[in-house]
């Protein structure tokens, strides 16, 4: 069988946090979208790591983790999250796998990346710069070259080619800079994948799931990030939702049992796109501040706002979202009032949908507004003892979404997590 963890929001929901708590429950932990533009945040006997490529689930020594064909592989930030994990003691060669069919991060897609970021000017999607639009490009217009292809021996001929063809294409974008540096980091790096267990990665978890091994699959990014179904074209390039399990990681919808969905108490995006709750003011300082609202991956600090039920409704809709994970609770301790977005106002009428359009239609959030709970609930693990003014603002999102809320994240810390 297999269980899902994935983000309902734009991302940073804390998903790393939640899939090395659920971890010790499972055999595998398997990423299945997504490349190094994720920074999923762990504390691992409180130190803190920040994990881009490697699944969340490593810092469990007995356990297998696996990255799917569905990710695009960034080998130089591979090589040094590899070397920061071996620096807290983890044998990471002994249990990680990585799918022959997940594409390669090419030196030339992070050049793309920036140069096509560079040319949208005000318009830019506010990219990670890592190369994930790119790569996929190359992949879906069968381009790219991929895990598998390094054992091959004309690998250097295939690479040459495919560096031809982006060279054209920055030059139509003029882009001067050099990357031989980053060509040299590459190469090094790839040396290091080499070594790797490379396994045919849809027999592979098959093979487990025959066995009768459970399977976690961590997702990166957000549902509202989807190429599909996010924010178009403010998006990041992958199926971030349970869909992308199955092409992600080859296995079929049937095997999917649980669909946890993460979400955050209010709400955060970072780079550019529509964020109709946004709070661009003292509120959303305060949240950014206290929250600690700057990006895992690039630092950038992230726009907050309330909670959107319209959107995390869409989300537990597209994912079958079957039990939630409210994160970042602790956050809202002190504030006095907290709103909840109830629904869109489009050209003055009423809507409880996401919308086709919604970078060109101005759309202004409909609030319920709740007491805050003005306590700290860091300490407390049990739900009798949290505060009830709590209690009404969880109650309320569960009876609106339809989906309980299942576990309640209070604080950052693997032990910080309460049972609804
Ligand atoms: P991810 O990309 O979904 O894994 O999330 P990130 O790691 O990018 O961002 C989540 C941030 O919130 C990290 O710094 C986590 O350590 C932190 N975090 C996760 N859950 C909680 C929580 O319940 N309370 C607090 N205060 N911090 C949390
Ligand atoms: P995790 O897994 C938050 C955002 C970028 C940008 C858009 C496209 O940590 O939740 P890309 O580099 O994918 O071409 O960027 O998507 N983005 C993320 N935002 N968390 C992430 O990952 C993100 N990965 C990409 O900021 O707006
Ligand atoms: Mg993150």
């Amino acid at each position: 069988m297999v269980d899902v963890i994935l983000g309902l929001q734009w991302g940073d929901e804390g998903k790393g946090k939640i899939v090395d708590y659920f971890a010790p429950n499972y055999d595998v932990i398997a990423r299945f979208q997504g490349g190094a533009n994720a920074g999923h945040t762990l504390y691992v006997n409180g130190q803190k790591v920040v994990l881009h490529q490697i699944p969340s689930g490593i810092f469990h020594e007995d356990k297998i983790n696996l990255i799917g064909n569905g990710v695009v592989l960034d080998a130089v930030t591979l090589k040094k999250e590899c070397e920061k994990v071996a620096s807290m003691g983890i044998d990471y060669k002994k249990n990680l796998y990585i799918s022959e069919r997940a594409h390669l991060i090419l030196p030339t897609h992070r050049a793309l990346d920036k140069a096509s970021e560079l040319a949208k000017g005000n318009e830019k999607i506010g990219s990670t710069l890592k190369g994930i639009g790119p790569a996929y490009m190359d992949k879906t217009g069968r381009n790219g070259l991929r895990v598998g292809d390094l054992l091959d021996k004309g690998f250097i001929s295939q690479y040459i080619k495919i560096r031809l063809k982006h060279q054209r294409l920055l030059d139509s974008y003029n882009f001067q800079e050099d990357i031989s540096a980053w060509e040299d980091e590459f190469f090094e790096s790839i040396e290091l994948l080499r070594d790797f267990k490379i396994v045919n990665g849809e027999y592979f978890i098959n093979d487990k799931i025959q066995q009768g091994k459970k399977v976690l699959a961590e997702g990166a990014q957000g549902s509202m990030l989807d190429v599909d179904f996010g924010t178009f074209p403010f998006v990041t390039s992958s199926s971030t939702i349970s869909a992308g399990v199955c092409t992600g990681l080859g296995i079929a919808p049937q095997k999917i049992i649980d669909v946890f969905g993460v979400s955050k108490a209010y709400c955060t995006r970072v780079g550019s796109g529509p964020f109709p709750t946004e709070l661009n003011d003292e509120t959303g300082e305060l949240i950014r501040k206290i929250g600690s609202e700057f990006g895992a991956t690039t630092g950038r600090p992230r726009r907050c706002g309330w909670i959107d039920l319209v959107a995390l409704n869409f989300a537990c809709m597209i994912n079958g979202v079957t039990k939630i994970i409210m994160t970042k609770t602790d956050i809202l301790d002190t504030l006095p009032e907290l709103n909840v977005c109830t629904s869109y106002k489009i050209n003055g009428e009423e809507k409880n949908y996401v919308p086709f359009q919604m970078t060109q239609v101005k759309i202004d959030p409909v609030f319920k507004s709740f007491e805050g709970w003005q306590t700290d609930i860091t300490a407390m693990s049990e739900y009798d003892s949290l505060p009830q003014n709590m209690k009404n603002y969880i109650d309320y999102i569960n009876k609106f979404l339809k989906v309980p809320v299942k576990f309640i994240s209070n604080g950052p810390g693997r032990d910080q997590i309460i049972l609804a």
